[in-house]
Order: structure tokens, then sequence, then C-alpha cells
């Protein structure tokens, strides 16, 4: 693997699915994963086995019909709940066990009622239990984001001891700030002994709206795999958007990061998620929302349709858009009626603009938005119809 190649995990179909009541089921699981893996994921999280049958089945199928990605299987640091992601995972070419335990003062003392050096020997039980599994295994510290750097690396440092391959550095709650984070990775990159041995991987919630900007600030500072989800879909307010880190690290090349994302893919990925388990997507979500590329106000009308780059950093078609949308409002201008009005068979001299505008924007005032159904409207009744007919 190149030093500058950021691997893409996709946990659309585990903690993305934790959205409620948007629950799959296999054969759509596995429509979606055979979908990812032409994407060019690296790491498809299929599920959490040991927590229903179903959720067993869908990891079981998964491993069997994806040809080029890593599938992966979560546990908790329990051995019932490795051994069954083992079993899940074992038609898989490539399989990898995720497993791991909360690491902050919080979890500490709330969730387990343990103590640290207690949680860093589950730790390594785990990471070793799971290699009699797999050659593969990522541990996950959970709430990383709220456990102290020095304690962290401890965990981190027994992991690695135990066999782990990738080191997962969840902010659980979304509460770091991009800076807060990127330091994390950073200090975990210089003090944890045996660092050589695995990757760093930054999965990132949403809860503040930071998770794409803590991602990106993570792989800045030397994390090698993302963990997102497509749409950003995911408990609470989300996971990293999949479809947003990639397109950062393409839209910023002296980043010198690349993944092996077919980005053209994205808006169809995105269509699939979200009409499989109906969530629409909000209109204003970057990269993937019907509004990405729409420009509905005059001034950024006029600047796209003489350079498309005027308003927009990403060409549509990079994404999976057919083209960007002028969408006509009362908003618009002559330039935009202009454009519209040639691509549904008009071709209006200025003179003819002035009349059919002065038109436009009295039906636009009663209308939201003008189709195409009404600009042909708006045309026959003008003043100057005849004349645009016999033309
Ligand atoms: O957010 C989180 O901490 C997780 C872990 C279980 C990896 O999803
Ligand atoms: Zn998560």
């Amino acid at each position: 693997m190149s030093k500058n190649k950021i691997q893409i995990f996709d946990t659309t179909l585990r903690d993305g699915e934790q959205v409620p009541g948007c629950k799959l089921n296999t054969e759509q699981k596995v429509i979606i994963a055979k979908q990812l893996d032409k994407l060019g994921v690296d790491v498809i999280e299929a599920g959490f086995p040991v927590s229903s049958p179903g959720d067993f089945k869908s990891v079981e199928a998964i491993s069997k019909i994806v040809k080029n990605a890593t599938v992966c299987g979560l546990t908790r640091s329990v051995e019932n709940d490795i051994k069954v992601a083992g079993e899940a995972l074992k038609h898989a070419v490539k399989p990898r066990i995720h497993t791991g335990i909360g690491t902050s003062d919080s979890h500490i003392n709330h969730k387990f009622k343990s103590n640290k050096e207690d949680i860093i020997q589950r730790a390594f039980a785990a990471v070793k239990y799971a290699k009699s599994f797999v050659e593969d295994v990522e541990f996950y510290a959970e709430d990383a984001g709220r456990t102290d750097n020095e304690y962290l690396a401890r965990v981190c440092e027994a992991a690695i001891k135990a066999g782990a391959t990738v080191l997962n550095i969840p902010d659980t709650t979304g509460y770091c700030l991009p800076s807060e984070y990127g330091a994390k990775i950073k200090y975990l990159k210089e003090n944890v002994k045996g660092i050589e041995k695995a990757i760093l991987s930054c999965h990132c919630h949403n809860d503040l709206g930071l998770a794409t900007a803590n991602s990106i600030e993570g792989v800045i500072n030397g994390a090698r795999q993302i963990e997102c989800t497509i749409n950003g879909i995911g408990e609470r307010a989300g996971n990293t958007a999949l479809e947003e880190v990639v397109m950062v690290l393409k839209q910023h090349p002296y980043l010198n990061l690349d993944t092996n994302i077919n980005t053209q893919m994205l808006y169809g990925l995105s269509q699939l998620v979200s009409d499989s388990m109906g969530i629409y997507t909000q209109p204003n979500k970057a990269i993937v929302g019907a509004n990405a590329f729409a420009h509905s106000s005059g001034i950024h009308q006029d600047g796209v349709i003489k350079n498309r780059a005027t308003y927009e950093i990403i060409d549509p078609k990079d994404v999976g858009v057919t083209e960007s949308a002028i969408v006509l409002t009362a908003r618009s201008g002559r330039a935009a009626l202009a454009y519209r009005a040639k691509n549904v068979g008009y071709e209006l001299t200025k003179l003819q603009l002035d009349d059919v505008y002065a038109n436009f924007l009295s039906f636009a005032d009663r209308k939201k938005e003008v189709n195409d159904n009404d600009i042909h409207q708006i045309i026959e009744t003008s003043n100057v119809y005849q004349q645009i007919k016999s033309a």
C-alpha cells in the first residue's frame, strides 16, 4: 500500500444501519455490499454478527459474495462475540474482526465498573483471541475522543502487542474539535511503541457537525484509514460521510492523500442507500443532495452559464450527477431564462427575451419553481410568440 493511500472503511451496513427504523434485510445488504465493492471501498463492515441471527446471516452472505474488499464483523471484547464473528466471516476472501472496548473514564467507571489496568488486559485478550480466527484484527478504543492520550497510548500498545493490524480511534460522541482530534492522532503516532506495525483509523461521529473535518485532520496527522457511511447516516447525528471525505481529498491534491474510490458512482450509491433505508437525504447535503449542483439566484446562474467553475468547485459528472441544474424561480435572471428556453427549443433574441422575461416574472411570483412545461406556457402567452414561432 502506498504511504499516501487512505483506506476507506465503509460502515453503512453496521454503524449506518443503527439509524432507528432503517433496518435492512440480508438481500438489501447484499445489493449494497456489491455496489460498495464496485465503488472501491477497502473494507466493508457488514454487521455485528452476535447481535442477531439476521445480522449473522448478512455478514455470512456478504462474506461469500464480496470479491475485492476486506469484509469485517464487529464484536465487543467478549469471547463469544469474537467466536461468532469468526464463524460468520469464514467464507470471506479477506476477513477482519473488529473488536474493542470503551477506554474513557466514563466507560471504565460507569459502563464496565472496572479500572484502567483491567481494561488494558481485556483489550489484549480480545485481540489475541480474535487472532486465533483471522490474521487481520482491528481494535477500537470506544470513546477515544474523550480518553486521555497517555492512557489511550497504553491501550494501543497492548492491542499492538496482541497483534492488532489497525487501531481505531473513535470520537464516539462527536465531541472533539478538529485540532484536538488531529493532535490525538499525532500523539499516538509519536508515542505508541510498535505503531509502525499497525495503521491508525479515524471513526468520527457528527454530533457537532465536525465528523468530516475531524477525519480529514486525522489523516493529515498520520491516520491511514477513515471509517464512514454513505450519506453520513448513523446513530444520532450520524457518522462521517464517505462522499465528503473522498471528495475533500480529491479536490485538495496538494495534501497528497488519495483513495481508491470511483467517485462517479457516489451519487448512485447515495440514492441506493437512501431508497433502501427510506431515509431521504437533505437537499443541501454536500456532494449528493438534490441542490448540491443547483443554482437558483440570478447572479450565480449568470456566472455558471458563462463558466461552470465560477460557482462550482466540483464537476457534477465526477460524482455521477449528469449536469448542474439551473433552477428557475422569481430570483432568476434573463441569462437563466434564455438558457432554459434554449434547452426546450426556443432561441430568443434580446428583445424577445425582454418581453418573455416580464411574463416569466409574474408567473414565477405565483409559483415556487418554473419547469419546462411552464416555459412553453410562458412563451406561448407572451406578446412575441408569433415572431418566435415563425423564426
Ligand atoms: O462509535 C464507536 O465508537 C463505534 C465503535 C463500536 C467502533 O462505532
Ligand atoms: Zn460509531
